[in-house]
Formats: C-alpha cells, structure tokens, sequence
C-alpha cells in the first residue's frame, strides 16, 4: 500500500498541472506555442520535427513502463486500473512511434518548446501512470459505471477525430512541400482546430472515465494549451486566407 505522503504528493501534482495549464495559456503563451508556422526560421538550436516528437513525447510511454517494472503495481491487477493506462499508454504510442514518421515537411522545432513538451511528458507520464498503478481504487463493477462508459466513448472517439484531422492537415502537401492551404473535410468544415478539438475531446473522456483528480488535471491542462493555440491558429487563418470561412469557430463545433 502507499504512504499517506506519496498520496498526498500525487494530488499536490495533480493541482500544479491544473495551476501550470492557467499558467502555461497566460504566460507562456510565446513559448509554449512559438512551434511550426510561429517558429522563427532563422532560429538558432532548431531540432528536426520528426525527432523532437519522437523524443518529447516518449517520456509518456516510457516512464509509464518504467514505473510499473520497478514497482508491483499492485492496483494493475484490477481491469479498471489498467484499461485507463492502457488508454493513456495507446494515445502515447501513436504519438511518439507513429504521427512522428507521417509528418510531411514539419519546421524545425524549437530546441526549448521541445524541452518544456519532454518535461511535460515525464510529469505527465509519471502522474497518470503512478497514480493508476499504485493509488486509484475503482468498485468492481465500475467499467460498467455511465461515467465510465460515456468517459471511453468520448477517449475513443476524440482520438480517431484527433488522428483523422491531422490526417487531414497531413495531406493538404504533396510531398516536398512546406507552404499552408485552408483545411477542408471533417470536422475542419465547422472548426479551425479540428485535431486540438478531437485531443480536448479525448483526454476530457480520459478524465471522465479515470473520475480522478489526476485525470481531470491533465484534462485541463490540455485544454488551456489547445484554446491558446488554436485561437492563435483561427487569427492567423483570417490574416492570411481572404476567402477562410466566416462560419468556421475556433475549437468547438458551433459555440466556439
Ligand atoms: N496534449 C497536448 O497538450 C498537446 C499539445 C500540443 C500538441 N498536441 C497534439 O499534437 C499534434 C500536433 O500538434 P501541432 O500543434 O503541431 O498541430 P498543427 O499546428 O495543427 O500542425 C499539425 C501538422 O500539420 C501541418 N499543418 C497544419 N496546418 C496546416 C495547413 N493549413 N496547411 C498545411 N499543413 C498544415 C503542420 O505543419 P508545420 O509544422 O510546418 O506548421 C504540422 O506538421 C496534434 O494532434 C495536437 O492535438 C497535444
């Protein structure tokens, strides 16, 4: 079983995600977001795209698995424990393993946006993975509990929105090419961040289904990060696109 101070260190992580979610769409709004089309191009210390997304968000796969090998892992034995790590663990491996190699003509990212994602992702991939594996204590029959259900539909259905708009960000460039074009398709037709939309969508499931502090922080925290870029996103659009559709909102279909 865990000591009290570790539980209590688990929470005090999870309100300092909440409070740096705040903080990061305030105050670090240049550098959180100043990646891809932001990025200076003279910039000093820029590091390929394909491997700065590889790097930055293996720490969420690895650590996780790092933590479980070290420890006994005592609450994995129960099946609502480890489907929520295992939903973390699926989103972690797309991102890391898989959307780095797709990226089509992606700027160098900058060498501090990819240290602040990297130590985002060992905080992260620590917090959620620890929490699930040593402390969240879940009924029996809780995977049948509405907010579990609804919590997996809503993960599982933002992912494949996620994946399929960055599909179709993707292929807006024939190969070779790095310029920018106005989205089409999908969810694009009501929202300029269609893929920030299905990510919001996905880790709010997330923390619906985990029904935890930690999980509801990480929530958040995406979400603050998300709102900033894609407003940035949705006035960059009108500035450079005259005919970029008046109807499109910013993040969510028809309020925002
Ligand atoms: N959980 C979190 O807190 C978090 C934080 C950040 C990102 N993410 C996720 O990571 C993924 C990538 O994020 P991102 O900020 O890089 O997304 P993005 O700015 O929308 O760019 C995604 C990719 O599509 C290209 N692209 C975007 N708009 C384009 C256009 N109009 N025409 C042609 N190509 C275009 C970009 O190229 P360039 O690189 O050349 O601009 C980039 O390779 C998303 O799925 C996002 O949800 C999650």
């Amino acid at each position: 079983a865990m000591e009290p101070a570790e539980v209590s260190r688990l929470h005090a992580l999870a309100y300092l995600q909440c409070a740096l979610g705040f903080l990061g769409s305030l105050l670090l709004r240049q550098a959180a977001s100043s990646y891809g089309r932001y990025a200076s191009p003279g910039a000093a210390f820029g590091v390929p795209a394909r491997a700065a997304w590889a790097l930055q968000e293996l720490p969420s796969l690895a650590v996780p698995l790092w933590v479980c090998a070290r420890t006994a892992a005592e609450r994995l034995r129960r099946a609502p424990n480890r489907i929520l790590l295992a939903m973390f663990l699926l989103h972690y491996a797309q991102r890391s393993l898989i959307f780095p190699f797709l990226i089509r003509g992606g700027k160098p990212m900058p060498l501090y946006t990819c240290v602040l994602a990297f130590t985002f992702c060992v905080y992260n991939g620590y917090l959620q993975s620890r929490y699930l594996s040593q402390y969240a204590v879940y009924a029996d029959d809780w995977v049948t509990d509405p907010r579990f259900l609804v919590g997996f539909c809503l993960w599982l259905i933002g992912m494949l929105i996620n994946i399929h708009s960055d599909h179709i960000l993707r292929n807006l460039r024939k190969p070779g090419e790095t310029g920018y074009k106005i989205p089409r398709g999908g969810l694009f037709e009501y929202v300029t961040a269609a893929n920030y939309f299905g990510e919001v969508v996905e880790w709010c499931g997330y923390g619906l289904a985990s029904w935890s502090i930690q999980g509801g922080a990480f929530a958040l925290f995406t979400f603050c990060i998300l709102l900033t870029r894609a407003q940035q996103h949705h006035r960059w659009y009108l500035e450079k696109f005259e005919d970029y559709p008046k109807f499109r909102k910013i993040i969510i279909p028809f309020l925002f």
